[in-house]
């Protein structure tokens, strides 16, 4: 069945959107999806000419201004210096999409503090002053906003390999909370999406490679289908827009019924 399309291409018109992780799989879409829509998109990666050939599609497919800037997430002053940049081009920030992150398989007896680091940095730190600088910039400058975190249904439920990666998912899912639930009453609404397996380039490698069996996990899920990376963007700009405004903190699920 085609998903419904009731898009509204002038939704977040004069909205500007910092997406991390924007230049590949999910973050991408999301910065496509909130470009289409009329948003000013930042686009955050480590390598900068990723970014900018997402710039460049959404220069060409929407017409719309959007910066690229290389950002490594890990590093608190890249952080900041992400949100410094968006408002020095675009004046403001009003939405973040925290979606970068560090994904390796990492069996739990193999795992060293370089490795716990490099996730705990990627995965909670990120998101954490990302959303910081985005709430110090607000909040000094009395405006509202929104954070979306992109956590994992991995943050639920174990797998082989992922515990790290599970370990920080889960953390982030309680971070979600306790950002919003000290930067709501400032006026910035914070909440997260979980998604089960989506059809990204990591994922589809891993069917190639068959240590994802594809026709098992289509058993598996009820929806019959993983998702499509336009799925999660569709759930995150909903999210980010006024239609969700009393849901506050919440992490929600799009798993096609995976972790059920
Ligand atoms: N794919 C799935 O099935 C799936 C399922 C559940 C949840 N998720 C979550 O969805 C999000 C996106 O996943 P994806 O599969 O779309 O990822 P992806 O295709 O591997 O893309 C990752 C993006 O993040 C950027 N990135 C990685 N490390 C970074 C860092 N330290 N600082 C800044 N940018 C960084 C990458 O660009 P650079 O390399 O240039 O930095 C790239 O743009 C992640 O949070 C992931 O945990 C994915």
């Amino acid at each position: 069945m085609p998903a419904l399309d009731q898009t509204d291409p002038s939704e977040f018109h004069g909205k500007v959107v910092v997406v991390t992780g924007g230049s590949a799989g999910i973050g991408r879409a999301i910065a496509l999806a909130f470009a289409g829509r009329g948003a000013k998109v930042v686009v955050a990666g480590r390598n900068l000419e990723a970014a900018s050939h997402v710039v460049a599609d959404i220069e060409r497919d929407f017409g719309k201004e959007a910066l690229a800037v290389r950002t490594d997430v890990s590093l608190v002053a890249d952080c900041n210096g992400l949100i410094e940049a968006a408002v020095g081009r675009f004046g403001a920030v009003d939405i973040l999409v925290n979606n970068a992150a560090y994904f390796a398989l990492v069996p739990l007896l193999d795992a060293g503090a370089a490795d716990a680091s490099q996730f705990l940095s990627t995965n909670l730190c990120g998101p954490l002053f990302c959303g910081q600088a985005l709430a110090r910039w607000a909040t000094t400058n009395n405006r509202t906003g929104v954070i979306v975190n992109v956590s994992s249904i991995s943050g639920a439920r174990p797998a082989f390999g992922c515990g790290l990666y599970s370990a920080t998912k889960a953390a982030l899912n309680s971070l979600t909370k306790s950002m919003a639930f000290e930067w709501t009453p400032k006026g910035i609404r914070v909440n997260g999406v979980a998604p089960g397996h989506v059809n990204t380039d990591g994922v589809l490698a891993d069917f190639e490679s068959g240590r994802l069996d594809h026709d098992a996990m289509m058993r598996a899920i009820p929806a019959r289908r993983i998702a499509d990376v336009t799925d999660i963007a569709n759930l995150v700009l909903f999210l980010s827009s006024e239609q969700s405004r009393h849901i506050v903190g919440a992490t929600l699920t799009i798993d096609g019924g995976e972790s059920l």
